[in-house]
């Protein structure tokens, strides 16, 4: 069980990266350029919304079927907050993560009562450009990408 959802978490954070990656850029490159909103705009962050919602659950199941997860009981928080591989894997990551996909939401959902294509792009470049820089911030970079 937790192999399987640590391959897929795994896997499915390309997806979860690149999609949000482009979504950013595609409307900062909109909002500057002043362009209009269309339809492929809306999917695009729609796309980006869904497959980090799945990357959530994903992380959430993983969270609680890791090994590590029993470092809560052996160590206690002290023990945990002490080692820095440990403080990313059980703490920061799990946490800044959910931080970055609640921006994610609500940028998405602030975008939609918008009534003008300007301020539509400007929720999402913001919402999605400070989800990304959390995000990267605590990808556990040395063992990903393997
Ligand atoms: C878009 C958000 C997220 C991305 C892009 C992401 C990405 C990653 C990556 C790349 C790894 C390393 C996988 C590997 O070792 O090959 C990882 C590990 C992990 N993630 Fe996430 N993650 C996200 C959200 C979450 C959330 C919200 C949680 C928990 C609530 C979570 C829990 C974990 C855990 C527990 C591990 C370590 C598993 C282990 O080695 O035992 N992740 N994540």
């Amino acid at each position: 069980m937790y192999e399987i959802i640590l391959v897929l978490h795994s896997y499915w954070a390309y997806l979860a990266i690149l999609i949000l990656v482009l979504a950013t850029i595609n409307s900062l490159i909109k909002f500057f350029g002043k362009k209009e909103f269309h339809a492929k705009d809306l999917r695009i962050s729609l796309f980006t919304l869904i497959v980090s919602h799945i990357q959530l659950l994903l992380g959430l199941v993983l969270y609680f079927v890791s090994p590590r997860f029993q470092l809560w009981s052996e160590s206690g928080m002290g023990g945990i907050m002490k080692d820095s591989i440990n403080r990313l894997y059980l703490v920061e990551h799990p946490l800044i993560n959910i931080i970055a996909i609640i921006l994610i939401t609500i940028g998405y959902s602030k975008h939609k009562k918008k009534s003008t294509s300007s301020s539509k792009f400007k929720i999402l470049s913001i919402f999605y450009a400070i989800a990304l820089v959390l995000l990267l911030s605590r990808i556990p970079w040395d063992v990903w990408p393997n």
